[in-house]
């Protein structure tokens, strides 16, 4: 059962953030804030925030942040409801029976039945890959050169053309509809009642650090639509939170892991004696892998794609591996596409040079970069050390900054100076809104433009909750309507709202939003700041200005909606969005 919001609001409101993380971290105050090294990435500086007046924790290093719950839940590994558990336990607050009972012993003992029911299913696949009916997927996976000890060591199996087997066999073993369904491996089809999810593939059982099956992957054999199909997150699988194979991984005794796009890569790698490898599974790599690799090691190789998507997935996983301390190299696979043909072409000696030439990421990642200009011509030689600078800009460590500011300008053939000149710029002048969030990696979206409109809405919403005296001000002139970011304008609404009746509660805001990487982003709507704005009247010339940018890009849009427009409406906004640079903003001194 799920709380109302009401009382999650309670909860959070008799639960001081300040004195929570205090209990867990010693706090230190800073100014209004209080500061702390951050637990969620490998910290040195005190780089998480918390602010008491807006009942919020951010890290500027890392980018997590979110309310009270969000910070219980991340900290302690828990679901959402659990953690609101754990704070209404702590200041006292009763929560309904039936809710309590849901974190119960019953509740784990679900959870093991749940793990129970992929073991059979696995130990099933397994069994039918071996037995006449799997003859398709053995000789499917003997074509792609994998072992028997290969096979073996994986677990690999094979889900047959009937389904129903397989259900069939659960049930016989004791498992209900419900669970078969929780557990990943049955859909419930109005026609047809309890079907398998999997059939005619080839099974791939993904376990937990523990070595637990909690979900599978499954191959077509040949070509086919979707190519990997892959279980949904379930109460026992949580995709951002787990790794391929790391169950041999987290003991594979070397300094470096091994990190790839594919199961079928990984297996390969291990075939060939690198028993360091791993994935993430299905989707994009996480901060929550990145978090996971960095207790064990300190060095990450990428082994990725070598086509366009690969190299630019690479690029992204390196910046989410920096970002938690780990350092990042990418393995060359050209001309292959991926490991797996790689090893199968070449072998394992040429791989392992290839790891020992291994490029530091960044560095990889600027030489995609200089492809993209005509060196020759020296105004895109310009702009391409202008593009690496601002990249530079983005390091905060100075000592970091420094030292690949010196591999960078090796690399491109510049001096150390003049490239850290070009840095300086792109850290004032050169990019007017240093804003001092970094959204987090890996929810990045490609199109630049749009994380500028995001970002300015973002230090729109950080402003208006910060100084409600801007509010009267701005609502006649600022409306919800206007923020083209989907997030911010459902912010933008309730924060109006609430201002309309004299409320200030962006934690409370943030309960308005349940999955983790959505809260993380609603944090930054609250604490996206311009870097070097010293006093009030710095703040009410800033406000106008992005008061400007936000209407612009909403009329931007607007037009490139493809909808007819309504020419007067459209020159009266136009006229409109002129007006506002006149605008004075007035904050109390
Ligand atoms: P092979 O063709 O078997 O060699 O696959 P691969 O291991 O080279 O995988 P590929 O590079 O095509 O994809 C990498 C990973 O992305 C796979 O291991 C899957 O986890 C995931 N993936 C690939 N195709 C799909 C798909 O169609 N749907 C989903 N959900 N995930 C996919
Ligand atoms: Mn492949």
């Amino acid at each position: 059962m799920y709380l109302e919001q009401d009382i999650i609001d309670q909860i959070q409101q008799n639960n001081d953030i300040v004195d929570v993380i205090n209990e867990y971290i010693p706090l230190t105050k800073k100014g209004a804030n209080y500061v702390c090294i951050c637990p969620f990435h490998s910290d040195t500086n005190p780089s998480l925030t918390v602010s008491r007046s807006k009942q919020l924790f951010k890290c500027f290093a890392c980018g997590e942040g979110g309310n009270v719950v969000s910070f219980v839940r991340k900290y302690d590994g828990l679901s959402f409801q659990e953690a609101l558990k754990v704070l209404a336990d702590r200041s006292g607050i009763a929560l309904p029976e039936n809710y309590s009972s849901e974190f119960s012993k019953e509740k784990r003992d679900y959870k093991e039945r749940l793990i129970a029911c992929n073991t059979e299913a696995a130990r099933y696949y397994y069994a039918s890959l071996r037995s006449p009916r799997g003859e398709k997927g053995l000789e499917y996976f003997k074509k792609r050169k994998l072992s028997d000890e290969t096979m073996r060591q994986f677990g690999l199996g094979y889900a047959s053309i009937d389904g129903a087997e397989c259900i069939n066999y659960l049930k016989s073993q004791g498992f209900t509809d419900k669970e078969i369904i929780d557990s990943g491996l049955g859909v419930y089809d109005e026609k047809k009642g309890l079907r398998s999810k999997f059939w005619n593939r080839v099974m791939f059982p993904i376990k937990n650090l523990g070595g637990k099956v909690i979900a599978f992957g499954g191959r077509v054999l040949g070509d086919g639509e979707p190519k990997y199909l892959n279980s949904q997150e379930t109460q026992v699988f949580n995709k951002s939170n787990n790794l391929y194979a790391f169950d041999i991984v987290r003991n594979c005794r070397k300094d470096h892991f091994i990190l790839c796009e594919g199961y079928m890569d990984v297996i390969a790698l291990h075939q060939a004696g690198f028993n360091n490898a791993t994935a993430s599974l299905g989707t994009a790599f996480t901060p929550g892998q990145a978090n996971i690799i960095k207790r064990y090691v300190k060095d990450v190789y990428l082994s990725y794609d070598s086509d366009g998507p690969g190299v630019k997935a690479a690029i992204r996983a390196a910046k989410i591996c920096r970002e938690f301390g780990l350092s990042c190299k990418v393995i060359d696979m050209n001309p292959y596409k991926d490991p797996d043909e790689f090893i199968k072409n070449l072998g394992a000696a040429e791989y392992k040079k290839r790891i020992d030439e291994a490029k530091n990421a960044f560095i990889f990642e600027i030489g995609t970069i200089r492809k993209q200009y005509d060196l020759n011509d020296p105004d895109a030689n310009t702009r391409y050390a202008e593009e690496v600078a601002m990249l530079l800009s983005d390091f905060k460590d100075e000592v970091t900054r420094t030292n690949y500011i010196r591999a960078c300008a090796k690399e491109m053939g510049v001096s150390e100076d003049a490239l850290s000149k070009l840095v300086s710029q792109a850290a004032s002048s050169g990019r007017k809104y240093n804003v001092s969030t970094e959204p987090k990696s890996g929810i990045h979206s490609d199109d630049k433009k749009e994380d500028g409109k995001t970002r300015v809405e973002q230090i729109m919403l950080t402003y208006l909750s910060e100084y409600p005296a801007l509010y009267p001000q701005i609502k006649n002139i600022l409306s919800p309507e206007d923020f083209v970011d989907e997030t911010n304008r459902a912010i933008a609404e309730k924060l109006f709202m609430d201002m309309d009746n004299g409320i200030v509660n962006p934690a409370s805001i943030v309960n308005m939003f349940e999955d983790a990487e959505r809260q993380s982003k609603v944090t930054d709507s609250f604490t996206t700041y311009i870097n070097g704005l010293s006093d009030n009247s710095d703040v009410e010339t800033a406000v106008v200005d992005i008061i400007y940018q936000i209407k612009n890009n909403a009329m931007e849009n607007m037009k490139n909606s493809g909808k007819p427009i309504n020419p007067t409406a459209f020159m009266k906004m136009k006229k409109e969005l002129m007006e506002i640079k006149k605008i004075k903003i007035k904050l109390p001194k």
